[in-house]
C-alpha cells in the first residue's frame, strides 16, 4: 500500500483561546474540535496529519526547523505572527515544503495590518473567512499538489 502523504496543521499564538475569542471572527469551536475536523477531513482525503500549537514564537521556528524530516506539506495560521514575524517567514523558506497560509477570519474585512502577510509569497495560497472549512480546502489543495 501505499505511504500516505503527512501534512502538519501548525497553529500559532493565541489560537489556543478559541472558543473564548470573538465569534464573529472566530466562530464557536475550540482548538480541540477544529483538530477533529480537520482530522475526519484528513481522513476523507486518506492523508496523515499532525498538530502543533504554541504561543511561543521561538517554538514555531524550531518546530518548523524539524519540519523537513517529518512532514511533506504545512497548513499553518500563525495568529499575528503572519503580519509581521520575519522569524517565521524565514523558517519556513527553509523547509523548503508545499504550504497553505488559513486564517479563520476574513483578515482582509477587517483592520489594515491583518491584510498584510510576511508568508504568502513563499504559499501556495492563503485561505481566510471560512472557519474550519479553510483547513479543509487547504488539505484538498496540498493533496492535489503532493498527487500531481
Ligand atoms: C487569525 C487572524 C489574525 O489576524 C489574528 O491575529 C489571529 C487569528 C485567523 O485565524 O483569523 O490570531 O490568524
Amino acid at each position: 500500500m501505499a505511504m500516505r502523504s503527512r501534512v502538519e496543521v501548525m497553529h500559532g499564538v493565541n489560537l489556543d483561546q478559541l472558543g473564548r475569542r470573538d465569534p464573529t471572527h472566530y466562530g464557536t469551536l475550540t482548538l480541540d474540535e477544529l483538530e477533529s475536523r480537520i482530522t475526519e477531513a484528513a481522513r476523507e482525503l486518506e492523508l496523515e496529519v499532525g498538530f502543533f500549537h504554541t504561543n511561543h514564537e521561538g517554538e514555531f521556528v524550531e518546530h518548523l526547523h524539524r519540519l523537513a524530516d517529518m512532514a511533506d506539506a504545512i497548513v499553518l495560521n500563525p495568529g499575528a505572527w503572519t503580519h509581521y514575524s520575519y522569524a517565521i517567514r524565514d523558517a519556513l523558506e527553509l523547509t523548503r515544503l508545499p504550504a497553505i497560509e488559513v486564517h479563520l477570519s476574513d483578515v482582509d474585512a477587517r483592520e489594515a495590518w491583518r491584510r498584510h502577510s510576511v508568508i504568502a509569497d513563499l504559499c501556495l495560497a492563503r485561505i481566510a473567512g471560512k472557519g474550519s472549512d479553510g483547513y479543509r480546502d487547504a488539505l484538498e489543495r496540498l493533496q492535489e499538489e503532493l498527487d500531481g
